[in-house]
């Protein structure tokens, strides 16, 4: 079942960029979808289109089969339904402290104050962030801030979930936590569009991928749809797993064969050599 629909749409900046042309995006209901792209391809602009912060030039969104209409009951609906995680977390914290912020969505919804009380509890654990309920955002490292900007969306429970970028900045431990915190969101139900540099995550946890170049979505599809096309990859400045990578070079340089596309993932890996 379509979730979120993107019929081609285009949108252009007041300064007259077109940043996005002829873009049509299909995300199906339970899916985890990953965004790739090179810098100022568009994800960011497409992502804004999604829960009508921003208004196609041209072309309609669809979410849970209704069309964004950019009135004011329209957009309080798909907001209720579609929670962004910006980019810049600064884009999103404004609260004097943390607990507040991440108690805005949920208050903001029309719940109790002992329900966002739970909320922000549960929230601010689920990213890892207990212990700095009283803290003012600004007071925060880079990390530190999209954790928090992470959990004020998490409390609002959206039906789909889409994060900007949701890793940059973190640490390894940090990033790999927030990547497990989606899979598990997604397992209870929740829909995942991300948009991420990081190659070698993809595979692991997205159901299927889009990539997107000059405002065009250049390839859709699996992982392995995806990334056995190396001239995609290549045209969007994305680079092979580095698992990938490790075969390509067994095969050219050590004269290890094999007729298998490459791994993608560790996982994939083993039963490739497990195979051999
Ligand atoms: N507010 C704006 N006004 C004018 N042009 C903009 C604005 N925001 C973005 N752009 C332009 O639109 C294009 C798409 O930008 P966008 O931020 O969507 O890219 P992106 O794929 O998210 O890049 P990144 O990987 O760097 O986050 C770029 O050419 C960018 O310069
Ligand atoms: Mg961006």
């Amino acid at each position: 079942m379509t979730i979120i629909e993107a019929k081609n749409i285009s949108y252009k900046y007041p300064d007259g960029t077109k940043a996005l042309n002829n873009v049509d995006f299909v995300v199906n209901k339970g899916n985890i979808v990953a965004l790739l792209g090179p810098n100022g391809a568009g994800k960011s602009t497409l992502f804004l289109n999604f829960n009508g912060i921003l208004e196609p030039t041209e072309g309609k969104v669809f979410v849970d089969g209704k069309e964004i209409l950019y009135n004011k009951k329209s957009l309080l609906e798909v907001r209720q339904k579609v929670g962004i995680v910006f980019q810049n977390p600064d884009d999103q914290l404004f609260a004097p402290t943390v607990e507040e912020d991440v108690a805005f969505g949920p208050l903001n919804l029309g719940l109790s104050q002992e329900e966002t009380k739970n909320r922000v509890v549960d929230a601010l654990k689920r990213v890892g962030m207990e212990g700095f309920e009283k803290k003012p955002p600004h007071h925060l490292s880079g990390g530190q801030k999209k954790r928090i900007a992470i959990a004020g969306i998490l409390a609002m429970k959206p039906e789909i979930m889409i994060l900007d970028e949701p890793t940059s900045g973190l640490d390894p431990k940090g990033a790999s936590k927030i990547l497990k915190l989606l899979k598990e969101l997604n397992n209870e139900g929740m829909t995942i569009i991300i948009s991420t540099h990081d190659v070698d995550a993809v595979p692991i946890y997205a159901d299927f991928i889009f990539v997107i170049k000059n405002g065009k979505i250049i390839k859709k599809g699996s992982s392995h749809e995806v990334f056995d096309d190396i001239s995609v990859i290549r045209d969007a400045n994305l680079r092979l797993p580095r698992i990938a990578h490790l075969i390509e070079i067994l095969e050219k340089k050590d004269s290890f064969k094999s007729s298998d596309a490459y791994p993608l993932t560790i996982g994939e890996a083993r039963r490739y050599f497990a195979e051999e």
